[in-house]
């Protein structure tokens, strides 16, 4: 999609989309279409053919002495509950509605509607991504495609201060870049396991490289059981797919690095623990925290960012097998700490405490790990935010607010030593699960033994990375929030 940003709009456009909210509350732009019109606009909404509700949509053809082909209102709701989802909403529900029409081009009038607190950029960087988000589509292994693609072409986005014509195009072009690393991370859940396993993410970070220009170094099994990453390596013994540690550069500026690490299970069977079968197809998304890594990568060198970023990523697929690694077992870590595994479904920290390890080598200034590690975060937070721990509250703070301006939302649990008590082992320095309580804690207190070296957090995207039911597919959760953090960083958030 091609977006350009005018202070007038196109008189000749395709489509002009305006926003209308319930009980008949023009915007201004839909008011200046009324006017215009000789209260055309009114004259359907005292019909009652258009009520404001959110998400709904209606077409208007041939208006009275109105150049552009044709008009989509867009119901915003409630002027009183107007606010940052329904804005995205509408803008989604436009996107839907245009898609199924023939125009070619569009000039939305939704950029000047007040939304409390945001920015003109914020808007326009906002409408760029739900735009690019609502036409993502999954199709490659369907023989017919599901809806031809749409005749949609042109976005222009219609603002009345024209004076902040190069932070507005920032905006857009930052909108454009969030929303590639975003399909990316979202394609690469939706890869099945045979298909994305941890030599796929491998060569999707050797092509990431090349594009780029970033450094590229994939440590094999052999590497790894030189270092000593025996927590990480006893993972994938139960499988015939070689596990990689895939650590990703992008140079930008002379700072100490941000190390993002991410979760690469290809597959979570849960190995000897195995999970029960229904809905087991879901573990594909197990490598969710790779893939936003790998989107936040990809955004942060579209957006040349001056700083410097380096993503860890541990990717291996936890099967059972002749050779797995089985409940007491007990590996020594990267770090010389010992872990008895109790259940080998608890493999995500398994892999990640070698690459928290590992990031140490970079000297990093911060490090955030990103991993669907527990199902008791879902239990926590349900699908709506992203579980966050830190050894740190600044940074905690920082990533909550980078949540709250891309609205790909957080929550802080606390890391609290008390917890430290459910992960003792009778036979090695800690066990790898803590009990039902405070599952989602208990995993972050694992981790937190391996970063002692820096600040670091620790995002858990179990609810947030996928969607379950028809519906079913990757988020691409949370690359915005990444994105955003970096973006803050860098000094480039308008
Ligand atoms: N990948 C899962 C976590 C998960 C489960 C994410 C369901 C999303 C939905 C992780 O590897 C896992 O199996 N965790 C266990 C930990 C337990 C054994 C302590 C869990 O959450 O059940
Ligand atoms: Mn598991
Ligand atoms: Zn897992």
């Amino acid at each position: 999609m091609k977006f350009s940003i005018k202070s007038v709009y196109p008189d000749n456009s395709a489509c002009l989309v305006a926003g209308v909210f319930e009980s008949r509350g023009l915007t201004d732009a839909a008011r200046a279409i009324d006017e215009m019109s000789g209260n055309y606009l009114s004259g359907i909404l005292k019909r009652g053919d258009m009520e404001g509700k959110a998400g709904s949509s209606l077409f208007l053809y041939d208006i009275p002495s109105l150049k552009a082909e044709r008009v989509l209102l867009v119901g915003l709701g409630k002027r009183e509950d107007f606010g940052e989802k329904a804005f995205t909403d509408a803008i989604r529900a436009a996107i839907k509605a245009l898609c199924a029409s023939g125009a070619k081009e569009a000039a939305f009038l939704l950029m000047d509607i007040p939304l409390e607190g945001r920015s003109v950029s914020w808007k326009i960087r906002q409408a760029v991504m739900a735009v690019q988000d609502s036409l993502y589509r999954f199709e490659d292994f369907k023989s017919e495609k599901a809806a031809p693609s749409p005749s949609l072409n042109k976005i222009v986005l219609v603002v009345d201060s024209a004076g902040e014509a190069p932070e507005l195009d920032t905006a857009r072009e930052q909108g454009l870049a969030i929303a590639e690393g975003a399909a990316l991370a979202r394609t690469l859940g939706n890869l099945p396991g045979n298909v994305c396993t941890p030599a796929y993410l491998a060569k999707t970070a050797r092509r990431l490289a090349k594009e780029h220009d970033l450094d590229c170094r994939v440590l094999e099994r052999g590497d790894m059981e030189k270092l000593g990453m025996n927590s990480l390596l006893s993972v994938a013994r139960g499988s015939h797919q070689p596990p990689k540690l895939i650590v990703l550069t992008y140079k930008g500026g002379k700072t100490k690095p941000l190390v993002f690490v991410g979760k690469g299970i290809t597959f979570d069977s849960g190995g000897i623990s195995l999970k029960p079968g229904e809905g087991m197809d879901e573990m594909k998304f197990d490598m969710s925290g790779a893939a936003s890594v790998l989107g936040a990568i990809k955004a942060a060198a579209l957006m040349r960012l001056p700083l410097n970023l380096t993503v860890v990523i541990p990717a291996a697929e936890n099967l059972p097998g002749g050779n797995a690694s089985k409940p007491g077992d007990i590996v020594t870590s990267l770090s010389g700490q010992t872990i008895e595994i109790l259940n080998t479904d608890a493999e995500g920290r398994l892999i990640l405490c070698d690459a928290l390890t590992y990031a140490e080598r970079f000297e990093p200034e911060t490090v955030i790990d990103v991993a669907t590690l527990t199902g008791a975060c879902v239990i926590a937070l349900g699908h709506v935010a992203t579980g966050v721990f830190s050894n740190n509250d600044e940074l905690a703070r920082e990533i909550l607010s980078a949540g709250n301006n891309s609205l790909d939302r957080a929550w802080q649990l606390p890391l609290w030593n008390d917890y430290q008590e459910q992960i003792k082992s009778g036979f090695a320095d800690m066990a790898n699960v803590g009990g039902r309580p405070a599952g989602s804690i208990t995993a972050a207190c694992f981790l937190s033994r391996f970063t002692k070296k820096y600040a670091w957090a620790h995002l858990d995207i179990a609810g947030t990375a996928w969607k379950s039911g028809v519906e079913k597919g990757s988020t691409g959760r949370p690359v915005s929030l990444l994105a955003h953090f970096l973006l803050k960083r860098a000094g480039k958030l308008y």
